[in-house]
Order: C-alpha cells, then structure tokens, then sequence
C-alpha cells in the first residue's frame, strides 16, 4: 500500500548543538568483542596492527567514533587494570565470571585499548571498578593513566613503554551499581561515588568528566538519589563538584521481544521492537524533568551508556557471549533512536551502543577466519555522522500515515529528525512500517538550498541482513528525491532509513 506524510523543516532556527558522543561506542571483555573483534595478537596471520585487527579499524574510522567505552560493562566491576599492564606473557589470568565464565589473560589491557583509541581517533572512556575495587586502585589507574612528572604510577607507566600520560576525558564510576556491579541500594552507591569521584583526580590538563553509574531504564528513585548526593531543590549549588554525569541504560529487550531471533520474527514482534525502542523517548524525558528540577542550569549531562536491541544468540554459539545477527530491523531501532537523541540534545550528551564488534546491536560481525561483515546498524551510524556536533533544525511533521496498532501501543511509521553544520543541512528520515510505501513531502524553510545527495538503506525485508557470503544485502544505496522551490518529495519505501544531505545557500 502506500500513504502520504507532510514535515516542515525550519533550516533558519538552528538550536542545541547534537554532542558528537551521542555516537559514542562500548567495547567490552565479553565473548568475541575484544578477542577476536578488536585483539588477535602480533602473531595473527590476519593482518593487524600491534595486535588490533586493521580491517575492523579501517572500517570504524569511517563512522568517526567520537568515544569508546571500556572495559565494561559488567566486566568493569570485575576488573583489576594492575593485572593488564606490563609484559603480555607475565599478566596473571583471571576467569571472567559474567561473561562465559571463560578464562580472561589479561593481554589487552590499558595500553591496548589506549593504542586502539589512537587507531580509531577516538576519545577514552574508561569505566573504572567499584563493586570489587579500592578507591585506591582507581586512584592510582587515573594517576598512571594522566600524570605527567615523577610519582609512582608515572614510573610504573614509563617502565612498561609509555613516557608522556594519556589524555583520557571520560571516567565511569562503577557499572550498573544496582546489579552486577555490586547489588547496592541508590543511597548506598550516591555515597560510593561521591567517595570514588573525589580521588579521581585532574592531573595536569587533564580534567576528568565523571560519570556515575545510573538507573535501568526509568528507574527514576535512582537518578533522584544520584541528583540529591550532589544538589538540592531549588539551592542554586553547582552539582558539578564530585561527578559531572549520570547515565542509564536501556535495551531493546523484553519479554516477548528479548527471546526471540534477531532475523526470525513476525511483523508483529517487529512493531513491538518498534515500540519498545521508541519508548527510550519517555525514559530520557523522565530523567531529564528530574535534573532539570535539581539542576536546572543542566550543568550535569545525562548519559545512557549502553543502548540497543538484545536477541538470542546465533545458534551454537556460547550463550555468555551473547553473539546476534542484526537485520535491517535494528538499523531502524538504530535510527529511530537517534532521533529521538537528537530531540533530547539539551540534556542527553552521550550515548554508546551496546556494543562495537561481535556482541549485541554490533557495528561489525567477524570470524575467526578473518571474515568482516558491516550490519545494517554500521550504516545506520555512517549515513547520520553528519549530525554528530551539529546543530539541531526544528522538524514538523505535520501529517503521518496512520500508527500501526498493537494492543495498547502504536507505532508512527514517519521518524525524522535534521541538523545543520559548516552550510549544510542533513536530513534523517526512516519510514518504519513493514508495508506501506509513503510519499514524503518536505517543506524547506528559511534558506534557499542548492545541490544535495540522498541515500537510502532498505532491503527486500526487515529480517535482511549481512553475512559473511552476502555481504551486501543491506547497504546504503543512492536515492533520487526531487527539490523543487523549497519543497523536497521522495517516495520512502517501507522499512527504509534514509538521508539527504543539502548545501544552503
Ligand atoms: O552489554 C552487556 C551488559 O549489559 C553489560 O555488561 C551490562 O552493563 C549490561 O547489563
């Protein structure tokens, strides 16, 4: 079938800047994400560089990841960083407990994962160990990490091969404090991470932006415990003194949804997926209200450090390695959630998805015999690097085609949203129903526009997607729309994500 949907698109009316780090990563030590995604040893016969894979490199630089996040995850609060530094063949091993119960050696450590970050030109992120930690070991990670000058961590350093210290910008206290990262209560963890964030200290130029470990989805109690450690109601007190965000996480998974196939499903559990992923815009709306009530000069930053779709792993794989495919299906959720990032940029200013290589809603699937497979999601994150530090238009959809019901829930198939930076406008629009092209019509308002460049990823259906011998079932395409007098139309096919790229004149 096909429908119609009307937007106006104000390109005069440029508002908050859409932070880069909202396309921020995360890359943990679980199943094939650092080994064998990212690390395979100076020794692999597939090609690397120091040990990281340089295909999956290449191909990551061109989504310009702005931060990475390490090294976990549940994993971060297991971790000891002591016993990932210094010569490879001596680090102890450990069994990493959540994740397989697999033995982990300890050879990708801190100065791996710096060395990646400098590969992909990408921020640190590193998420330091409260649940079975000392506030000392972190400490003294942050010293080793960013100290210049003479100290016991700087000699440690220099005498593993790093004379001058690393900048690193980002540091997480704890992971999921409520959970696997030590089951504490919300008062509990808001007095553990005033008490970790004070011996985080700024060494040098290095200024630290704290975050603290946050609530699951709307766990709203949660966030008001965190916002009440470090201010008050109507106080005037700059909350920023001992961290300086507070994240969440939240995952396209439920029951019904979070067991089911990442490439067998019905239209039905598609929709549902739909709703569910949209349903992100109620939880960042809930714990923004409640920062700005403590904090409403927003000098906090809200943070959802782990987002995406969670499905039963492939077949034959390790169950604690949670391995999925992903189909056209998430490149949708991919972008119906930047959207909505992009609405919330006032307060939301990083975001990283779950995760990189091999593990859940993953840019990049590889095998062991130095295969490399780009998912519809790397696409979804190639085609809207263009919003990434740009500034958010207002968009108007003005007319949609009818939502698609299920149950109590509906869906609205027309997603857009649209950003301008250095003259350009880019546009981002997903049609998301399973069977109804639409004819898109966009008034351009404001600024005369001169040449553009559309592309659009779609595929036969919201199950297609990339394997190692069809790598190109799901790839982004040119795509013809027409602009005449300031009004731009294009036919969007259903389950289609698609984005256009305009010079303003
Ligand atoms: O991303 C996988 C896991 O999901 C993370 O380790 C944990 O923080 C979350 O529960």
């Amino acid at each position: 079938s096909s429908s119609n949907a009307r937007a106006v698109i104000d390109l005069d009316v440029a508002g908050p800047k859409i932070n880069k780090h909202l396309y921020g990563h995360f890359a943990e030590h679980l199943g094939r994400c650092i080994y064998g995604g990212f690390w395979v040893g100076e020794d692999s016969p597939i090609p690397n560089e120091g040990g990281i894979r340089r295909d999956v490199v290449d191909a990551l630089r061109a989504l310009n990841i702005p931060n990475l996040r390490w090294p976990g995850g549940c994993f971060a609060d297991e971790y000891h960083w002591m016993n990932g530094v210094g010569p490879r063949d001596q680090r102890p091993t450990m069994v990493n407990t959540h994740w397989g119960n697999v033995e982990e050696n300890n050879h990708f450590g801190t100065h791996e994962f710096m060395a990646l970050c400098e590969l992909l030109g990408a921020d640190p992120y590193v998420n330091g160990n409260v649940g079975s930690g000392t506030v000392r070991e972190m400490s003294e990670w942050v010293e080793y990490l960013t100290r210049d000058g003479d100290s016991p961590m700087v000699r440690l350093r220099k005498a593993n091969g790093r004379d001058k210290p690393w900048r690193v910008p980002f540091w997480g206290i704890g992971n999921e404090a409520w959970g696997c990262g030590g089951n504490m209560r919300a008062q509990a963890y808001a007095d553990e991470a005033r008490r970790y964030a004070t011996f985080c200290r700024d060494h040098g130029d290095n200024k630290l932006y704290r975050i603290a470990a946050g609530a699951a989805d709307d766990d709203l109690e949660w966030t008001e415990a965190l916002l009440k450690a470090v201010s008050c109601l109507n106080c005037g007190r700059d909350p920023r003194s001992t961290f300086q965000g507070i994240s969440f996480h939240y995952y396209t998974s439920e029951a019904g949804i979070r067991h089911g196939s990442a490439t067998d499903f019905t239209d039905e559990q598609y929709y549902r997926t739909l709703i569910k992923a949209a349903d992100i815009d109620r939880v960042i709306a809930g714990h923004s209200a409640l920062m700005d009530a403590y904090d409403p000069a927003r000098k906090l930053g809200l943070i959802c450090d782990e987002w995406g779709t969670w499905w039963e792993v492939e077949p034959g794989t390790n169950p604690g390695f949670l391995f999925q495919q992903n189909a056209l299906r998430d490149a949708l959720v991919a972008s119906l959630h930047f959207d909505i990032f992009h609405n919330h940029a006032e307060r939301l200013q990083m975001a990283n998805i779950a995760q990189t290589v091999n593990v859940l809603q993953a840019m990049i699937l590889t095998d062991d015999n130095g295969a490399m497979v780009l998912t519809p999601t790397y696409h979804v994150f190639e085609m809207n690097k263009g919003h990434q530090d740009a500034q958010r238009l207002p968009v108007h959809v003005i007319s949609q085609p009818e939502a698609v019901s299920v149950d109590q829930d509906q869906v609205v198939p027309i997603s857009m949203s649209a950003s301008i930076k250095d003259g350009r406008a880019l546009i981002s629009a997903s049609n998301l129903s399973v069977d109804s092209d639409t004819t898109l019509t966009v008034d351009l308002r404001g600024r005369a526009v001169g040449d553009h460049r559309a592309r659009i990823l779609t595929a036969d259906s919201p199950q297609s997607h990339n394997t190692a011998e069809a790598n190109a079932a799901v790839r982004p395409a040119d795509f013809e729309v027409s602009i005449d007098n300031g009004v731009l139309t294009a036919e969007l096919p259903r389950h289609s994500f698609a984005t256009v790229d305009l010079d303003l004149q």
